[in-house]
């Protein structure tokens, strides 16, 4: 059976950009908006045209530049923000607005100070002004997560009816368990009318580190759209990482779904975002992690040097490591030490590695990890 193809909506240079301290002129918007579409996402979201006058700017060059993928920009529910990202996107070949409210009890009562149905006419009002300048519209019932499924299913219902092309239902503040958001998708696919002729699309925040597992657990309901950045940067704990939806439906074929992304540009990817958002990745990070194909112990070093399936489920080329690493602490075994004096040229049996490991032991614990260098000195001994 043919893969369900789960369209990539990239929101690095939106939802990610929002960080403290991330923000990214122009030109470096730009440079990672080209390698977005290099990558392979279907939509790119990038930025919130009505926020600032550099932001607007932005969004309408990148529309100007980007042919491949559709370039999407954020509004509220509210003319001047609709207006703002219509003249934004209106260059590009593939156009999109992004407009919503917010339907949790919290948001209607307390955020907004109004009624659900006022929010609900709002909604509407906002699909059908879009409409006048884009075919491709997108809906957002802000904290859906945290939404009455019944009212949420009735706001969907009447902005699919006024024109909505994609309906998104956010984890705003990552509340959800991944069952939880997998049942609400369940419920919107069965509850609201006219849900088949549109995309459904998670959007998870990580609050309690979430966020991946809820994208899954909605493509398994029946979103086919998923929300997500680099490296999973985004308001405080982040979003759903890009990396890691890509490469989960990757790596479990038997889920029957797949997206367009060039998986082996995902290191190059990450480490450009980080470097130019001067947001580090931390080391254990998944798929993009310095760690993340590295091996220290001295039974996972023997597995991987006998076969490399071992202790890993990606080769590592896949996503643009160049190989796994062994690297040389005093946890490593006898297995790895020869290994890695191999590579340096240093072919020793194994009867005589005794005193060389001995040695390596010292230093390990001296050293923290051993390097190249340190065995060059030890093997020349
Ligand atoms: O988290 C959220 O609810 C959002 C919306 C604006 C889509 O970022
Ligand atoms: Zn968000």
């Amino acid at each position: 059976m043919a893969h369900k193809h789960i369209q990539i909506f990239d929101t690095t240079l939106r939802d990610g950009e929002q960080v403290p301290g991330c923000q990214l002129n122009t030109d470096e918007k730009i440079e990672i908006a080209l390698a977005l579409e290099k990558l392979g996402v279907d939509i790119m979201e990038v930025g919130f045209p009505i926020s600032s006058p550099g932001d607007f700017d932005s969004v309408s060059k990148i529309a100007s530049i980007i042919t491949e993928s559709t370039v999407c920009a954020l509004s509220r529910a509210v003319e001047k923000d609709i207006d703002a990202a219509a003249e934004a996107v209106k260059n590009a070949r593939m156009p999109r607005i992004h407009t919503g409210i917010g339907t949790s009890d919290s948001h209607v009562y307390s955020k907004l100070r109004t009624t659900r149905e006022n929010v609900l006419e709002r909604g509407v009002a906002a699909v059908k002004y879009a409409k006048r300048f884009v075919e491709d519209v997108e809906f957002y019932a802000e904290d859906a997560g945290r939404t009455d499924n019944e009212y949420l299913a009735k706001v969907l219902e009447v902005v699919i009816a006024a024109g909505a092309t994609v309906v998104n239902i956010p984890d705003t503040t990552g509340y959800c368990l991944p069952w939880q958001y997998g049942a609400k998708i369940k419920y919107i696919k069965e509850h609201v009318r006219g849900i088949d002729k549109v995309h459904i699309s998670t959007h998870c925040h990580n609050d309690l580190g979430l966020a991946t597992a809820n994208s899954i657990a909605g493509v398994e309901h029946g979103a086919t759209q998923v929300e997500c950045t680099i490296n999973g940067i985004g308001e405080r704990a982040g979003n759903a990482s890009l990396e890691e939806v890509v490469m989960i439906l990757r790596q479990h074929q038997d889920l029957n779904f797949d997206t367009r992304i060039q998986s082996r540009q995902l290191k190059s990817m990450s480490e450009l975002v980080s470097t130019r958002m001067r947001m580090p990745v931390q080391s254990n990070k998944a798929i993009v992690g310095s760690n993340a194909f590295s091996h220290s112990s001295g039974i996972h070093q023997d597995g991987v040097i006998k076969s490399r399936e071992t202790y890993e489920i990606i080769d590592p080329l896949d996503v643009g490591v160049h190989e796994s690493s062994i690297v040389l602490t005093a946890r490593s075994g006898r297995a790895a030490l020869k290994f890695r004096a191999a590579k340096l040229g240093f072919d020793v049996e194994r009867e005589q590695m005794e005193p060389y490991y001995e040695a390596f032991l010292k230093l390990a614990d001296e050293k923290k990890v051993v390097q190249d260098q340190d065995l060059l000195s030890l093997f020349s001994s």
